[in-house]
């Protein structure tokens, strides 16, 4: 990896307590003297500088959720008697490789990411060359059959999902695409915002995780709230980790 690269970024004096945090924005200062300002969501933006990725959410926000999960899908395929070096990954919604790093330090037998956005994709060649075994830059809800065979010839035993389910990120049409090319019997891991999992919520994509937690599709193994990372005002942000089997194709 190259050497980590310092940026001077700076949080906006207002209180968005009352905004959608994908609508808070950054500034970011460039060595000329000029700056601009980047929505935390705006990933292609954030990706195309090095390290910036990096410092804005886990340094400055303390996401901590690629080793949580990798520390928990490892203890729960123990558990069960199964083993993480085992596993055929697709780590899907991959960005710049932060989950993949976590499972390679694990160790696992097949690592292949998958991101909508090829600006993820630049920036993983950039700072993490040779992390997954294959990576594709490409919409898995698309009509490309070469796609889908060269998805499925990896024969995945495990999906792994973090930070990028709900609101501006993957869709459950993607989700369901990613989900049934693992092997029934294989392992599912993926987080969401705990609200997804609230009684008030009534989004389609709620109704849709509570469907594949509580219906037929997966046998849960691990739910767990916990600190995903903190909010611009300081605040914890918490997720749950779902860690589950494979038990049928998910249907529409
Ligand atoms: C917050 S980032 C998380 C990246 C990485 N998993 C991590 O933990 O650092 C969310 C990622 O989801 C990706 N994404 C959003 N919609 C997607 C889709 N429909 N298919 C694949 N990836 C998608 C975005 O491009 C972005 O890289």
């Amino acid at each position: 990896m190259p050497p980590i690269q310092r940026h001077r970024i700076r949080l906006p004096d207002v209180d968005f307590s009352r905004k959608l945090e994908s609508d808070v924005y950054f500034m970011l200062d460039d060595a000329d003297g000029g700056s601009r300002r980047i929505r935390f969501h705006d990933y292609d933006a954030i990706y195309a500088v090095p390290g910036l990725y990096e410092q804005i959410f886990y340094e400055r926000l303390k996401c901590d959720s690629p080793r949580f999960l990798a520390q928990r899908l490892e203890e729960v395929l123990a558990a069960a008697g199964d083993d993480l070096n085992r596993q055929r990954v697709f780590d899907f919604g991959a960005g710049n490789g932060m989950m993949g790093e976590a499972l390679a330090h694990h160790g696992v037998s097949r690592l292949v990411g998958l991101d909508i956005s090829a600006a993820a994709e630049s920036a993983l060649h950039r700072d993490r060359p040779g992390l997954y075994d294959a990576y594709y830059a490409a919409d898995i809800t698309g009509d490309d059959p070469s796609l889908r065979e060269a998805l499925r010839r990896w024969h995945f035993t495990c999906l792994t999902t973090v930070a990028a389910l709900g609101y501006h990120d993957i869709p459950a049409a993607a989700f369901r695409e990613a989900f049934n090319l693992v092997g029934d019997g294989g392992w599912i891991a993926f987080n969401i915002k705990e609200t997804f999992l609230g009684e008030s919520d009534d989004s389609g994509f709620a109704v849709f995780i509570k469907r594949l937690i509580a219906g037929e599709f997966l046998q849960l193994y691990h739910l767990e709230r916990y600190r995903h990372r903190i909010s611009i005002e300081g605040n914890p942000l918490y997720y749950c980790a779902v860690i589950g089997r494979k038990l049928a194709p998910l249907v529409a």
